[in-house]
């Protein structure tokens, strides 16, 4: 039997990404390169802009059959700039071996509903159809040129799941669902997709807590309309398109020439914001919500200044506010100016109280529940242990 996956399942199995026999046989029966349109988006030289490489550069024929995460659309679909470049990742076909993990954890079976949200290019809804068969699935994808694509993918693939053009925070016809799984970062888990799970139903989702880095979430929904579980992994995805935070360069947050920046010293220590402890990201995503942060080293012509780094943080969700922090090798109270309502090197301090007295967990310890009011809570081992400022 020819196995249109067969090549992107190899590449998996290689690196030892597929354990579940129905989700092998399931890779192996959708060909990934077919959701695969002609042009894609990749980093290029130039910081922040991705460039478009299409099917004619020979590039493109390798990449489509590699375990990456292509981008397949920028810019809500008008790229930023004339020569196609993309200012920000709007759509993509995601990497093959977290969208195998996914389905690992969603569990999936023949026969149960199952409610995608952020069809993409379809390949995923494919894999779901093989999964669970194609009267069960149901999926919503809010960009009407994406949906189109995703929907003649599908078709000429030979799989007909229910599609649906709208936004996926809302409810969608066709549950309550035995499983939903999100292929798009949720900051905020919408209170609908609780809503629709049955109980004992699970919700597998990137969660992007304050709107930083994602991680995986496993939930599992109770009869009192909670969802709760662990985080699973790390799981980078773009955002629910009605929970983006603010992507423009960090220049338009800050404006050292603000009269109304007030100078003063922080005992906190600015290089904490780029700390990548496992655990500590988590927190300060959760608990400080909105912020950006960029560093700039003190220059390889300065001795005087070895070690020595210029921290600004700024507050991505509209306040205004913004901070700066002379760090030094020497050690705090460090100079620092801050503006705007929030206090955001100390708000950074109390999360890293918040984490150090809980002894510095790993992400690995934590979980979230999501209340039946749209609460988050993140906890450390088990539910009871919520850390909060
Ligand atoms: C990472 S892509 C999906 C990848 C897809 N599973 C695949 O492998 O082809 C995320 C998608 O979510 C869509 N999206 C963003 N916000 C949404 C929303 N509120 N409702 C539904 N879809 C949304 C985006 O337009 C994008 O197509």
């Amino acid at each position: 039997m020819i196995s249109p996956g067969a090549r992107i399942a190899r590449v998996l199995t290689a690196k030892g990404a597929i354990q579940d026999t129905a989700i092998h046989r399931a890779v192996l029966a959708v060909d990934r390169a077919a959701f695969i349109p002609g042009t894609v988006w990749v980093s290029s030289d130039e910081p922040g802009w991705d460039r478009p490489v299409t099917s004619a550069d020979p590039d493109y024929h390798r990449w489509i059959h590699e375990d990456w995460a292509l981008v397949t659309q920028v810019d809500d679909g008008v790229p930023a700039r004339e020569d196609g470049y993309g200012r920000l990742p709007t759509s993509s076909i995601s990497q093959p071996s977290l969208v195998v993990g996914m389905l690992q954890a969603l569990d999936v079976a023949t026969g149960h509903r199952v409610l995608e949200i952020g069809t993409g290019t379809g390949y995923n809804t494919a894999l779901l159809c093989e999964l669970a068969g194609e009267d069960g699935v149901v999926s919503v994808e809010v960009d009407e040129s994406v949906a189109g694509q995703a929907a003649a993918n599908l078709k000429s693939t030979g799989y007909a799941p229910r599609l649906v053009v709208g936004d996926g925070t809302r409810e969608a016809d066709g549950g309550p669902f035995d499983r939903v799984i999100a292929t798009v970062a949720a900051r905020s888990i919408p209170a609908a997709w609780i809503g629709q799970t049955r109980p004992g139903g699970r919700i597998i989702t990137p969660w992007s807590p304050g709107g930083g880095p994602g991680v995986l979430v496993n939930l599992a929904v109770t009869e009192a309309g909670n969802a709760s579980g662990r985080i699973v992994g790390d799981a980078a995805f773009m955002m629910l398109r009605s929970q983006r935070s603010g992507h423009d360069p960090w220049g338009s947050y800050v404006n050292e020439d603000d009269p109304a920046a007030v100078p003063g010293e922080t005992t906190v220590n600015p290089r904490w914001v780029s700390d990548r402890s496992s655990g500590w990201w988590v927190v300060l995503g959760h608990l400080v919500p909105g912020l950006g942060y960029v560093s700039f080293e003190a220059e390889e012509d300065e001795p005087q200044a070895a070690g020595e780094a210029t921290v600004y943080v700024y507050d991505r969700d509209g306040s205004g506010s913004w901070a700066l922090g002379e760090y030094s090798p020497e050690g705090g109270p460090f100079e620092a100016k801050r503006c705007g309502p929030r206090d955001l090197w100390a708000e950074v301090g109390a999360a890293r109280e918040v984490w150090l007295g809980a002894g510095r967990p790993g992400q690995d310890r934590f979980g979230l529940t999501v209340t039946s009011d749209g609460e988050h809570r993140l906890w450390v081992d088990e539910p009871g242990n919520v850390l909060t400022l």
